[in-house]
């Protein structure tokens, strides 16, 4: 029998206690052991669980129960979950989790911690929800050298995006049916302010590249000046607007961002919608693979979770993988990204004509003028821009 703990009992701690009990028989056929919950830790009490008798308070007690071999870190937040992993990983216990802030912040740590002793770190479910992305990604094309990954990383904000351009409802009332159905963070900024996406781009580009980028590092926009009349003239155009988070190697160098995007309707990740999540990965031998699937919520982060429980059972010789901190000299300035872009101004299409040689119009109204730029670099963009009155200014993808 194999003894795990779980720490933290919100919805995706609950949701892996839900996997292991619903899915017991199917584990034990493909692992050839049955999965025990010993232990889970939250400050509260659940009385009215069928999981109440196993609740403690004490991490403690886990840590020295040497019976517990696998702990899910379900936690959220940077601290305790970091410290509790790392003191989890110094006593051989293997750690996995959906932990996304420790995993982009503390990653490279915690998995030079489970190397030294022996043990494992996982964190499918730190990306893409449900959708198995990182582990495909780190074996499945290993052969390849990866040259770019687009994605759609956070299931709230196209949700929201997507509820506004359907279903042209508000951005507050979107936000709230996001939170109801256990997408959203503690804190609503993490998701509409792009961290989230930052966090789990940061990740993916580790997997991709070896390095691991400081989210700080890492030019972020969210989705609060995304307005209906420029989620319109894209549609026109033949783009949706997404969130997405990029990651690119450029002559050897890290380029990493997120921003919203205007994704061409050729491209599949523009028909990814609601809270399904979208990773689009080019690779020099394997060219463009997508991975789609939903990207929040309670089963499906949890799906992710267990699976990893899983590997480590039944695989529990595999080597962790190993990341360098990413230096200032592995990454390309922002200021030196080329891109084309989408711009809206209430300057007039003279003054425009003015600035950029070459420009396409998309619409003209109320006193409104939006056209797209063939690709220049960001420094030159923002001179060009200085000479008008700029409403909005979008990269496309
Ligand atoms: N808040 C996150 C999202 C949860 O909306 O995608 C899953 O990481």
């Amino acid at each position: 029998m194999i003894n795990i703990a779980i720490l933290g009992f919100g919805v995706v701690g609950s949701g892996i206690a839900e996997v292991i009990t619903q899915n017991s028989e199917i584990i034990k056929k493909k692992i050839g052991d049955s999965i025990n919950i010993k232990y889970i830790l939250d400050l509260r009490e659940f009385p009215d669980s069928p999981f109440a008798d196993k609740i403690v308070h004490d991490f403690n007690i886990i840590l020295n129960d040497d019976e517990v071999s696998i702990v899910a870190e379900a936690m959220g937040g940077l601290h305790p979950a970091f410290d509790f992993s790392e003191q989890a990983l110094k006593k051989g216990k293997s750690v996995v989790t959906s932990n996304k802030h420790v995993v982009a912040e503390k990653g490279d740590v915690l998995l030079k911690t489970a190397e030294e002793n022996g043990a494992r770190y996982l964190f499918e479910a730190s990306v893409g929800g449900g959708i198995p992305v990182l582990r495909p990604l780190g074996t499945c094309l290993a052969a390849n050298k990866i040259n770019e990954i687009n994605g759609i990383l956070n299931g709230t904000t196209n949700y929201i995006l997507t509820q506004m351009i359907d279903f042209g409802k508000t951005f507050e009332v979107a936000l709230k049916e996001a939170q109801q159905k256990g997408y959203a963070e503690a804190n609503p900024s993490a998701d509409v302010d792009g961290i989230d996406a930052c966090r789990k781009i940061c990740i993916l580009a580790a997997i991709a590249f070896g390095k691991l980028i400081d989210p700080s590092e890492v030019s972020t926009t969210g989705i609060s000046n995304i307005r209906l009349n420029d989620v319109k003239n894209a549609s026109e155009a033949g783009y949706a607007i997404k969130l997405i988070g990029q990651a690119k190697d450029i002559d050897g160098k890290m380029s990493v961002s997120v921003a919203p995007r205007l994704v061409p309707h050729d491209n599949l990740l523009s028909k990814v919608d609601d809270v399904f999540n979208g990773v689009l990965v080019n690779g020099n031998a394997s060219d463009d693979i997508i991975f789609i699937g939903k990207g929040a919520g309670k089963m499906p982060t949890a799906s992710a979770v267990v699976s990893d429980i899983v590997d480590i059972a039944g695989r529990p010789e595999i080597k962790n993988q190993q990341w360098d901190k990413a230096e200032k000299t592995d990454l390309v300035s922002a200021d030196d990204v080329v891109a084309s872009y989408y711009v809206c101004t209430s300057s007039s299409e003279d003054a425009v004509k003015a600035v950029f040689a070459e420009y396409s119009a998309l619409s003209l109204k109320d006193g409104e003028f939006a056209f797209i730029i063939p690709a220049l670099k960001k420094t030159e963009l923002d001179e060009k821009l200085a000479k008008l009155e700029v409403i909005s200014c979008l990269e496309i993808l």
